[in-house]
């Protein structure tokens, strides 16, 4: 797994051109991982990325008593016929993402005691629609000295569950419980992220019911018990979009191999209306940048709208912007915290309650930032590759969490950056 980094250190003013292959998703993969739990003996996943957060969920499930050993971009899991249904603290406030552990260990032993999460500081990232969804399965909560304990001695049943938003850890939550719950539950208003969809594509090879997974409606069947299963992680699309930005700033090109462009398509979209040339194949896109970018006004949005884990790199292509772009922000009405940092680059902007007004500059010069997030710390990268002079972006191991290989990757796409 990837070390803890410092510093990154970018030089800009280099074109980055090339070709750049992605690997399976985080926000996939951490959930195929807690799905693991539900099936007793050998799993096998593939295109499994190297990040820090993959390393995190494997302590997770050891600490629940499965065993995680990597070969390569292979991860195998090996889950025990008894989990321990216990998540701690130490480990749940690295990662929000821990939190779907909850629905398997109360399906596989009918009880979980989980530490309340942490993870990127968004605002307070509530979790009551997956209390809420459990609870109408059988589950019931009690909250002490910072542990929930959830129960539900008589296994969880089916139910019909309306998210009140298209949250996608809910829908994972409620999905892992109700594929092993007696009779058939739906989930209206689910979320549609590809990565959901992967979720249930496993799930159903371990012997699922799912139906409906990557649409708003889903209806699982619930099934007695389920079996070990080998599955290929669905391409992370944001690692990909952050790749095409990375070029696109700079006035290059590059070539992001191994990916779903169909995943991206709202992304690549806004990117084409700033003046980018996109050309995209089935597994690959193109993305070459204008000389300078049109302002281009976007509000991110539950898939398939524009995805709010890449709202601050967009913002940070924007910031050199010919012209004033507005960006919404509908998910995360807290992720702001970048934008500061952006400005002490030079950039212009300002937010008012969830709007972000960018007005374009027409350059940005070097300093030290605050990586403060995975998709921030990206997002100041971004904007180092094309800053006068040198960016130092600390704290920037949040990169390591969600990007697997970053420098090395940018240094052969030509970017001069080096990590501290
Ligand atoms: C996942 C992704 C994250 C991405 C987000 C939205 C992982 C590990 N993380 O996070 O990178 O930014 O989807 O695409 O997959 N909410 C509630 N109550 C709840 C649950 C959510 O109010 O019970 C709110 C959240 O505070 C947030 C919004 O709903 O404002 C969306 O959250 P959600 O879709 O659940 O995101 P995550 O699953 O946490």
């Amino acid at each position: 797994m990837s070390s803890r980094i410092e510093t990154i250190k970018v030089t800009g003013g280099a074109p980055l051109r090339g070709e750049v292959a992605v690997l399976g998703a985080k926000n996939a993969v951490l959930k195929h991982m807690v799905a693991a739990m539900l099936a007793p003996g050998d799993h096998v996943l593939d295109n499994v990325p190297g990040i820090a957060d993959v390393a995190i969920m494997g302590e997770v499930l050891s600490h629940a008593g499965a065993t995680c050993q990597r070969e390569g971009n292979s991860l195998q899991i090996t889950v025990p016929e008894r989990p321990n249904p216990e998540a701690p603290l130490q480990l749940v406030r690295k990662m929000r993402a821990s939190i779907l552990i909850l629905g398997a260990l109360l399906a596989r032993c009918g009880e979980a005691r989980v530490a309340l999460p942490g993870g990127d500081d968004f605002g307070s990232r509530p979790i009551d629609m997956h209390l809420d969804g459990l609870r109408e399965m059988g589950a019931t909560f009690e909250l002490s000295h910072g542990v929930l304990r959830g129960t539900a001695p008589d296994g969880l049943h089916a139910s019909d569950i309306y998210l009140e938003f298209p949250s996608v850890g809910a829908t994972e939550n409620i999905l892992l419980a109700a594929a092993m719950a007696s009779g058939t539950s739906t989930i209206s208003n689910a979320a549609r992220e590809p990565e959901l969809a992967d979720l249930a594509e496993y799930l159903n090879k371990m012997g699922a019911k799912i139906e409906g997974a990557g649409t708003s409606s889903i209806t699982v069947h619930g099934v007695p018990g389920l079996e070990p299963a080998n599955h290929r992680v669905v391409p992370d699309r944001l690692e990909a979009g952050t790749y095409a930005l990375a070029g696109a700033i700079t006035g290059g090109a590059v070539t992001i191999i191994d990916c779903v462009p169909d995943h991206l398509r709202m992304e690549l979209r806004k990117m084409a209306a700033a003046g980018c040339e996109v050309s995209t194949g089935e597994d690959w896109v193109t993305v070459a940048g204008p000389e300078r970018a049109s302002p281009v006004d976007f509000a991110t949005l539950p898939y398939p709208g524009f995805h709010t884990d890449m709202h601050p790199q967009m913002v940070a292509f924007l910031a050199t912007a010919d012209g004033t772009s507005i960006v919404t922000e509908n998910v995360y009405a807290a992720r702001f915290r970048y934008v500061g940092e952006l400005n002490r680059m030079g950039a212009d902007i300002t937010t008012d309650g969830q709007h972000v007004v960018v007005r374009g500059v027409d350059e940005m010069s070097g300093c030290e930032v605050d990586g403060c997030d995975i998709r921030a710390a990206a997002a100041l990268v971004l904007a180092g590759l094309v800053a006068d002079g040198e960016t130092r972006v600390v704290d920037a191991d949040h990169i390591d969490r969600g990007y697997a290989g970053f420098v090395p990757k940018m240094v052969a796409l030509g970017a001069r950056i080096s990590r501290t």
